[in-house]
């Protein structure tokens, strides 16, 4: 009887540790904004664009970041949303979204430790037929391109990864499409995970060209944008 209780108590004590660092599921519609931060007024010098919050819009399918023309500190305004909380851990992370289908249009959804690892979804409108996975780890990235069955600007699909330990997987539309053992990742108690999904322009004609394209705005009245709902995570 002892012993037993002994252990129960000892199982209960590491399911208690352990809890600290785990975080529980949660799902996020983005038809608001209520639990994230809104960049505004800043943003990579070679993207060509500032965040703005005024490009980022709540609807009732969720959230649409567009591209402004009206920035006054770069050529461009975009856009970008960063999850509350900060130090996100191990689990499956997914988000459902609508690609840009404009040349040089970046449509983004990833997990990042500044400076230590960043876990990316990247569609862009240079080729809507692949998605882009990637871990930047050790200042060094690590793109793989997958090749789909459907074009990624027309309708909602679901992307996602799941990281762990000793790897990371990344899924469309529930189907495993690649699994990484071969990079690895900060772990998250060594660092600060937060989540991100963003909207960008590639202009600098030396960086990631081949990989996005070269962002002119369009000139027929469109305005480009990229939709984004149900974030969701579990541990
Ligand atoms: C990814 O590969 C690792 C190592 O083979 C394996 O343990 C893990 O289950 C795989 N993940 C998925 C989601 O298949």
């Amino acid at each position: 009887m002892r012993s037993t209780s002994l252990l129960s108590s000892l199982s209960l004590l590491a399911s208690f540790l352990a809890a600290s660092h785990a975080k529980g599921s949660f799902h996020e519609s983005l038809k608001n904004h209520d639990n994230f931060i809104t960049a505004d007024g800043y943003g990579p010098e070679r993207w060509g664009c500032s965040f703005r919050d005024t490009q980022v819009h709540e609807s009732s399918s969720g959230t649409r970041i567009t591209i402004g023309k009206d920035s006054d500190l770069k050529p461009y305004s975009c856009g970008e949303l960063i999850y509350q909380e900060e130090d996100l851990a191990y689990g499956h992370y997914s988000i459902d979204m609508i690609a840009s289908n404009v040349v040089g249009h970046v449509t983004a959804f990833f997990l990042i430790a500044n400076g230590d690892t960043e876990i990316d979804v990247e569609l862009t409108g240079l080729n809507n037929n692949i998605a882009w996975m990637n871990i930047w780890h050790d200042n060094k990235q690590n793109p793989v391109s997958v090749d789909l069955s459907f074009d990624t600007s027309e309708d909602w699909h679901t992307y996602s990864f799941e990281w762990r330990k000793n790897y990371v997987a990344w899924f469309i539309d529930g189907e495993l499409v690649l699994n990484r053992t071969d990079i690895p990742t900060t772990k998250p108690w060594d660092t600060n995970y937060r989540l991100v999904i963003n909207s960008w322009t590639q202009v600098n004609p030396e960086v990631n060209i081949e990989w996005a394209g070269q962002f002119e705005y369009p000139t027929d009245g469109q305005v480009p944008q990229a939709q984004f709902r149900n974030i969701r995570y579990r541990p």
